[in-house]
C-alpha cells in the first residue's frame, strides 16, 4: 500500500493542535506557584476590628482578625458547596445545616472537612485575600 503525503495545510493543522493540547496539558498539571495568586478582596485593616470579621459577600469570603493576626476563609461548604453565613453560633450552612467554629474548625456535620483557609497578605494598612 502506497502512502499519501501530508498536504502542507492537514500538517500545518496538526501541528497547531498538537501545540495547542500540550500546552493545556502543561497548564493542568504545573502547580500554582504562589506568584500565580490573585487578589479575591482587599480591605483596610482598620475596617476588621480585633476579634471581628470582615464579609465579602459576593466573593464568598470572610477576612478575621485575632491577636496574631488575619486571617481568611472561604465560605464555600465543604459538604455540597453552599455558601456558608455568618449567624450569632459560628458559621453556618444553611442547605443542611453544618455549622463551623471562627477557624472554620467543623462544629456539626454533614460537612466533614473544615472551611478552606485562603492565603492573606499584609501589605501595610491593606489586607489582601489571595486565590
Ligand atoms: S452544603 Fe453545606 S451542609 Fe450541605
Amino acid at each position: 500500500m502506497e502512502k499519501t503525503p501530508q498536504s502542507r495545510r492537514s500538517f500545518l493543522t496538526s501541528l497547531t493542535l498538537l501545540l495547542a493540547s500540550g500546552g493545556l496539558l502543561v497548564r493542568y498539571l504545573m502547580p500554582r506557584s504562589a506568584g500565580n495568586r490573585r487578589v479575591l478582596a482587599s480591605a483596610a485593616a482598620a475596617d476588621v476590628p480585633l476579634g471581628g470579621a470582615l464579609l465579602f459577600r459576593s466573593e464568598r469570603i470572610i477576612l478575621l482578625r485575632k491577636d496574631t493576626g488575619f486571617y481568611a476563609l472561604s465560605l464555600i461548604c465543604t459538604h455540597l458547596g453552599c455558601t456558608v453565613t455568618v449567624t450569632e453560633n459560628g458559621l453556618a450552612c444553611p442547605c443542611h445545616g453544618s455549622l463551623f467554629d471562627r477557624q472554620g474548625k467543623v462544629l456539626k456535620g454533614p460537612a466533614d472537612r473544615a472551611l478552606i483557609q485562603l492565603p492573606v497578605e499584609e501589605h501595610g494598612e491593606r489586607i489582601d485575600v489571595l486565590g
